[in-house]
């Protein structure tokens, strides 16, 4: 009987730990205390995001979704098959696996901060596609997009879904498409990007009635205790979320119940009731400054899609 064919899996989660637990300090210990968003992706963060995609209020993945189907014809010629795809922030592979029959990449890389739940995520999908060579990258790629060379040499495609650009401040998303831009090595970058909108839909979308959003914001507080030793308790803390205009962001922020004061090791601090945890930040683009940003990290050109309501945009940019 022939072997099952396995994903390869290259995790270098170990040697970032320490440089990690130095950042969760140093932001707990910030005058205004931040969190980065990275955090939320442990197992059950992973698992809980997937769950906000299915929620009536989280637009952006169906919409998204929609777009590939709608344009799927126009997306596959502007890209060609045979490709390397190289989806980062792969989660649980949906977004990829549904482009295979069109895209028909030759390889598939999958790079996830959430190591445990990439492999699980893998093993289903090179079970589905037993044909597809299939590599896993375990690591945090938010600072330093640094892919290794046995991932091959025919054209690469970074695929950044969901908005998850929206997740840097401006400038950090510009280095960030500056690296995407190297990486790629003259192959491309298909992204989506969340575009502006009414408030109450940006609102809900991040406050969804069933607590989906809440859970995942407070389970930070978990994979914090975890990573650095603390000793949060999630029930002194309230999940946060509003679109604040003037930065063209949603903000999600974690609130102290009332006062509480959290300790690891090194280090310890008090939080006053009311005081907020800083956790993450959506930013939201128009057409034209989504352009301007890819044209800024040097793709000359770039080609987008929308949805009929124009509330979110996919873009492919090439050198
Ligand atoms: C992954 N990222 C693009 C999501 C977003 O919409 O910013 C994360 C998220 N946070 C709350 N809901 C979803």
């Amino acid at each position: 009987m022939a072997a099952k064919r396995q994903p390869r899996l290259i995790n270098r989660k170990a040697a970032e730990a320490a440089g990690q637990r130095d950042e969760l300090a140093a932001g707990l210990l910030a005058p205004a205390a931040h969190i980065s968003p990275k955090f939320l992706y442990d197992s059950l963060g992973s698992r809980l995001f997937s769950a906000i995609t299915e929620v009536e209020e989280y637009y952006p993945t169906r919409t998204e979704a929609g777009i590939f189907i709608s344009h799927a014809d126009q997306i596959a010629a502007s890209i060609g098959p045979g490709c390397t795809l190289v989806d980062l922030g792969a989660g649980d592979c949906a977004k990829a696996r549904k482009l295979f029959p069109t895209l028909k990449p030759a390889r598939y890389v999958a790079v996830d901060i959430s190591v445990d739940f990439l492999a699980e995520s893998l093993d289903y999908l090179q079970f589905r596609h037993p044909e597809m060579d299939i590599t896993g990258l375990g690591c945090d790629f938010s600072s330093q997009l640094d892919l290794p060379d046995e991932i091959g040499e025919s054209p690469r495609v970074l695929f950044y879904p969901g908005s998850s650009i929206g997740n840097f401040t401006p400038d950090q998303a510009l280095d960030f498409l500056r690296q995407a831009r190297a990486a790629s090595q003259g192959g491309g970058l298909l992204i989506g990007i969340d575009l502006v909108k009414s408030q109450t839909i940006l609102d809900a979308a991040y406050d969804d009635a069933l607590g989906i959003t809440a859970a995942f914001n407070l389970n930070l507080l978990n994979a914090v205790n975890r990573q650095l030793g603390a000793n949060f308790e999630v029930s002194n803390f309230r999940h946060i979320a509003f679109f604040n205009a003037e930065q063209s962001r949603i903000e999600m922020h974690l609130e102290a119940r009332h006062t509480n004061t959290v300790t690891w090791q090194g280090g310890e601090r008090c939080f006053v009731a009311g005081e907020r945890i800083h956790t993450e930040n959506s930013y939201k683009y128009t057409v034209d400054r989504a352009n301007s940003l890819l044209n800024a990290a040097g793709f000359r050109f770039t080609r987008c899609w929308t949805d009929e309501k124009g509330w979110f945009a996919l873009f492919w940019a090439t050198d």
